[in-house]
């Protein structure tokens, strides 16, 4: 998959991309029929919603589940970015957000750049988010709410907030929000499952609560470019990765065909 010229303009003017139906149902549904184990297993990488039981995020699923090992070397997902950028990427993150019917939370505004920056020192906003949808994303279930043209104002200042939600984040002020909002506007990309977004990582974003009867079901990838890899090691690794190795990408048809198989899944837990 290769971006066009009016794609890439689009992106740099807007900050992100949505392809409407990019993967099947079917290959959204060999995803999909992995995720209650993995909300199943209690472990520091599955984070709850405060004060429930419900899943926020899983971390690092690409490293113990091989459908989201192949999802997070799939090329429509990875090629696009190492386009944007002009060379190789690594996985800074992985996550598998729940948004789950009714207990989902909110996701405050914010940038992810702002906490690679903080609490990674990511020296450049070389890194991107590369998000899939495994349900339908519409206005009830807690879209993602983006800020167009907001990545052009690179880091903003913001403050560490570990109390509103079960996950530390660094948000943004409203008053820069709403001065952001009054020349950029909100979107809110929706659309059925297996519809993908790209965003920068200076794209200011965050999400409503899901109050619907539905998931909302996302999986996004971080890819930074591997020069542009972190250099500070304060998170977890499996919150901020520290293999830099650079992606391949794998066959288009990898996640329905079961002869392709990523052989080491580290974080895999015995049957
Ligand atoms: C994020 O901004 O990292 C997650 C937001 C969401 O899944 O709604
Ligand atoms: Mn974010």
């Amino acid at each position: 998959m290769k971006l066009t010229p009016a794609q890439l303009e689009s992106f740099d003017r807007d900050g992100y991309l949505f392809f409407d139906s990019l993967f099947s149902r079917e290959e959204m549904a060999v995803l999909l029929a992995e995720v209650p184990a993995l909300y199943r297993q209690q472990r520091q990488e599955v984070i709850r919603e405060k004060g429930s039981d419900a899943v926020r995020t899983v971390f690092a699923a690409h490293l113990m589940n091989q459908a989201f090992a192949k999802l997070g070397r799939h090329p429509r997902m990875i090629d696009p970015v190492t386009q944007i950028f002009g060379e190789p990427v690594y996985m800074h993150q992985f996550k598998v957000n729940g948004k789950q019917a009714f207990d989902g939370d909110v996701w405050q505004w914010h940038q992810d750049y702002g906490t690679w920056k903080a609490d990674d020192d990511m020296p450049d906003a070389r890194a991107m988010n590369v998000a899939v949808f495994l349900d339908e994303v519409n206005e009830f279930n807690g879209p993602l709410l983006f800020i167009p043209g907001s990545h052009k104002q690179g880091a903003i200042s913001a403050s560490h907030d570990l109390s509103t939600t079960s996950y530390p984040l660094w948000t943004i002020d409203n008053k820069t929000i709403t001065q952001l909002v009054d020349r950029g506007g909100i979107v809110a990309p929706k659309g059925p499952a297996g519809s993908m977004m790209i965003f920068h990582s200076c794209l200011v974003h965050g999400s409503p609560s899901n109050m619907s009867p539905w998931n909302r079901t996302i999986v996004y990838l971080s890819l930074c470019v591997v020069s542009n890899h972190i250099r500070k090691f304060s998170r977890p690794d499996w919150i901020a990765h520290r293999d830099f190795t650079p992606i391949e990408s794998l066959a288009d048809d990898c996640l329905t065909n079961p002869s392709v198989r990523i052989d080491s899944l580290p974080l895999a837990q015995p049957a």
